[in-house]
């Protein structure tokens, strides 16, 4: 079983290279750490790469990657994949601070990237903007929930955490709730990607930097049910929806199988659940209409 041990960096195609590289960069705070005329390479203040610009005619995201542990062969892991019936080869992307990749596609056409070797970019860079700790999720629209989830426990190892209704799985592969969600829509595309920040302190800046850039918050404040999070949503550069969060719920220890206790858990011990759509927030506003606008 391949077991990735957290998500890496999503790449993402975009029209604007250089508008988008002023909202990762200026507005987001990541450090530009490597860029040419038609892709740019963007880390945490820590150091981490999460995010990958190619220049393209559409915006979409097209690819995540994830660590596994150092010892991992890929041999290995492609004879595994291949066993359920999933063409894999090693690639070198030329990706900054990463070694050779283990490259396949997921049941809905998204490029998987398996990594076992990373440097730090920046470290410790100081930045102006909001400044993430780290890429915490991905959710992506699928046509078909059952297939997509299937696929990420049967091939990758990932757990499911909690489903709203029939339409909407969290799934995770380390102690965060989520690390990947899939949406039930008509075609594959980004529901949205999220950042996880610091603390509620860090959340409420990043509300004031929303405020003076005027970026509109589509949705929260809030704090879900599922997964916990406190979170606010916006829209990026290619309208796009990003996340912010803090608290996520941790499932420190797969074999208790609850979430560690947390004072806004309505559930005692909080377990994975199906949570009744309409009823999903612990407390916080509902959605503004634009944050339902399907992007195109
Ligand atoms: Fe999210």
């Amino acid at each position: 079983m391949i077991k990735p041990r957290r998500i890496g960096h999503a790449t993402f195609e975009t029209p604007d290279l250089e508008k988008a590289i002023a909202y990762y960069g200026e507005f987001m705070g990541l450090i530009v750490a490597e860029r040419d005329q038609d892709r740019a390479f963007l880390a945490t203040k820590v150091g981490q790469l999460v995010i990958q610009l190619n220049k393209a005619d559409r915006a979409h995201c097209i690819k995540l990657s994830f660590e596994v542990a150092p010892d991992s062969d890929f041999g290995e892991l492609a004879r595994e994949l291949s066993k359920d019936g999933v063409r894999s080869e090693l690639r070198n992307d030329a990706v900054p601070g990463m070694g050779q990749v283990l490259s396949f596609k997921d049941d809905k056409g998204t490029t998987i990237e398996l990594f076992k070797e990373w440097n730090y970019l920046a470290k410790h860079a100081q930045v102006a903007g909001i400044g993430p700790f780290k890429l915490g999720h991905v959710a992506f629209f699928t046509p078909d929930i059952q297939r997509t989830v299937t696929f990420y426990e049967r091939v990758l190892g990932f757990r499911v955490s909690d489903w709203i209704g029939d339409f909407f799985c969290f799934m995770r592969c380390n102690p965060d709730h989520h690390t990947v969600n899939f949406f039930t829509g008509p075609d594959v595309k980004l529901h949205h990607i999220a950042f996880e920040l610091k603390d509620f302190m860090h959340l409420q800046n990043s509300c004031e930097v929303m405020g003076q850039k005027q970026i509109p918050i589509i949705w929260g404040p809030l704090r879900h049910g599922p997964g916990h999070n406190v979170a606010t949503y916006h829209r990026n550069q290619d309208e796009q929806v990003v996340e912010f969060f803090c608290e996520l719920d941790q499932m420190k220890d797969e074999e208790l199988g609850y979430f560690e206790p947390r004072p806004w858990h309505r559930d005692t011990p909080q377990r994975p659940k199906l949570w009744t759509p309409g009823k999903t927030s612990i407390w916080g506003p509902t959605p503004e209409e634009d944050f339902h606008r399907t992007q195109t």
